[in-house]
């Protein structure tokens, strides 16, 4: 058995949620293997939607397992925040048994966040604008060897530990100007540290390659996006941690020749939230246009994100890093009422036309060169087969198959878990 792997190509928010919410009756674990509470999950189903952060989106699933992997960063807060929403909607996973914790998870303290504002308020207008949820300082102290991890909350030394990696913020912050009272936030801390211990704690490494040994069906579920990856994306307008298949394998601890399925998914257009290079960004109404009709504000910060046209030299290095081998295209239905669609198919940099993603496109723009192609004009919310999908629409997909030279086997014509094709 291996380990099959889904995740986004573009800057993130391509509805990953839902396509796990679809995918996981199939499954018997699904694992988060990297990213943390910057990550916003969206699930609709029965009339009911569902934002997750830190619980992997298989969590709705009777029988399916959920492991928070050791590649994630945990903030205990948002966790047991997350768990105690569930619970008021009916669900119990800790009292099911089907949520498990990475020993190997690295956890958010109150002062990594006071660290990532505090960076990014020295940066001012070149922050790289983040979740602020202490993302980049808690990787820093995993890489940085200082981190602590989900299995030290049950050492006799916990506290000594947790206050040594304290000071140490806190040496750094009164280097950044007056430190914010954080009390509260540390005494809702460590409740979250006791609430975390009833959640069972796992060697995930083991745990993860028993079921594939078992012939179990295993689901990686990423966060972020490709081109937010930490080696890939577009640096340093990236997150912290490596979203890519790649990521799969230290996140979880699986060896490469184990990977199986790559599901790659992408909206039919572009978004971006936060600051960085974004080609095909649209400033102008048809930009804002996308924005109302995708809904696009973020599920985490509730920031209105960077709208855009589809970008196939950036598909195309996300599908090679990742070795995607099934596309899912997300979102058809916000393209409903455009007369034509436009696709960035090259790029002009440095005088030259390119078909791949430069180094350099923070200072040297790279300008997109458009296609355009001719939109279905038609409400397709409410088509559930491959057949009722309209002639146009079809030619955009075939379209985008050449060019990326992948199959789009699934399309999403909106929010809900059923409005969902095979292809
Ligand atoms: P994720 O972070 O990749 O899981 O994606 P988000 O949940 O942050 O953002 C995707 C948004 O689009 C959510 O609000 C979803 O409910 C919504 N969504 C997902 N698929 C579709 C779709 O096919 N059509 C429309 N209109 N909305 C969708
Ligand atoms: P999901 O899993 C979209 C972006 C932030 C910022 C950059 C770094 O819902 O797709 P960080 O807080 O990670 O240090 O921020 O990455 N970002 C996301 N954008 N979707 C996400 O997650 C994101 N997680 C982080 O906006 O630009
Ligand atoms: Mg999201």
């Amino acid at each position: 058995m291996q380990v099959d792997v889904l995740l986004g190509l573009q800057w993130g928010d391509e509805g990953k949620g839902k396509i796990v919410d679809v995918f996981c009756p199939k499954y018997d674990l699904i694992a988060r293997f990297q990213g943390g509470p910057n990550a916003g999950h969206t699930l609709e189903f029965d009339n009911k939607k569902f934002v997750l952060n830190t619980i992997p989106s298989g969590i709705f699933n009777e029988g399916t397992l959920n492991l928070i992997g050791g590649g994630v960063v945990i903030d205990p807060i948002i966790l047991k925040r997350e768990l105690d929403n569930l619970r008021t909607a009916g669900f119990d996973p800790v009292g099911k048994g089907s949520l498990v914790l990475a020993r190997k998870a690295h956890l958010i303290l109150p002062t990594h966040q006071l660290l990532d504002a505090a960076s990014e308020s020295k940066m001012g207008a070149g922050k790289i604008g983040s979740t602020l949820k202490g993302i980049g300082p808690t990787y820093m102290d995993k890489t940085g060897r200082n981190g602590l991890r989900v299995g030290d909350t049950t050492l006799p030394d916990f506290m000594e530990r947790y206050e040594k990696l304290k000071a140490k913020h806190l040496e750094i912050l009164s280097h950044y100007g007056e430190i914010p009272d954080f009390s509260e936030k540390e005494t809702a801390f460590l409740a979250a540290i006791e609430f975390i211990k009833s959640i069972p704690h796992v060697d995930a490494e083991h745990l993860v390659n028993s079921y594939l040994k078992e012939g179990k069906k295993v689901l990686a579920e990423g966060a972020q996006g490709t081109l937010l990856d930490v080696d890939f994306g577009s640096y340093p307008f990236v997150t912290s941690s490596n979203t890519t298949t790649a990521g799969a394998c230290t996140g979880l601890g699986v060896a490469p020749n184990k990977i199986g399925a790559v599901y790659g998914i992408f909206k039919a257009y572009a978004t971006r939230v936060g600051g960085g290079p974004f080609p095909t960004e649209l400033e102008d109404e048809t930009g804002e246009e996308l924005r109302k009709l995708g809904h696009e504000f973020g599920a985490t910060t509730g920031r209105a994100r960077r709208t855009g046209w589809i970008d196939i030299p950036a598909l195309k290095y996300a599908i090679m890093l990742n070795g995607v081998t099934e596309l899912i295209m997300m979102k058809a239905d916000v393209l409903d009422t455009f007369e034509t669609i436009k696709v960035c198919t090259h790029y002009k940099h440095n005088g030259e036309t390119i078909d791949y993603m430069p180094y350099e496109i923070i200072t040297n723009k790279a300008e997109p060169v458009l296609e355009e192609v001719e939109g279905w004009n038609q409400d397709i919310t409410g088509i559930r087969t491959k057949d009722e999908i309209p002639a146009a629409l079809q030619n955009y997909i075939a379209y985008l198959e050449k060019a990326l030279e992948v199959p789009i086997k699934y399309l999403s014509v909106g929010p809900d878990r059923v409005q969902t094709i095979e292809l």
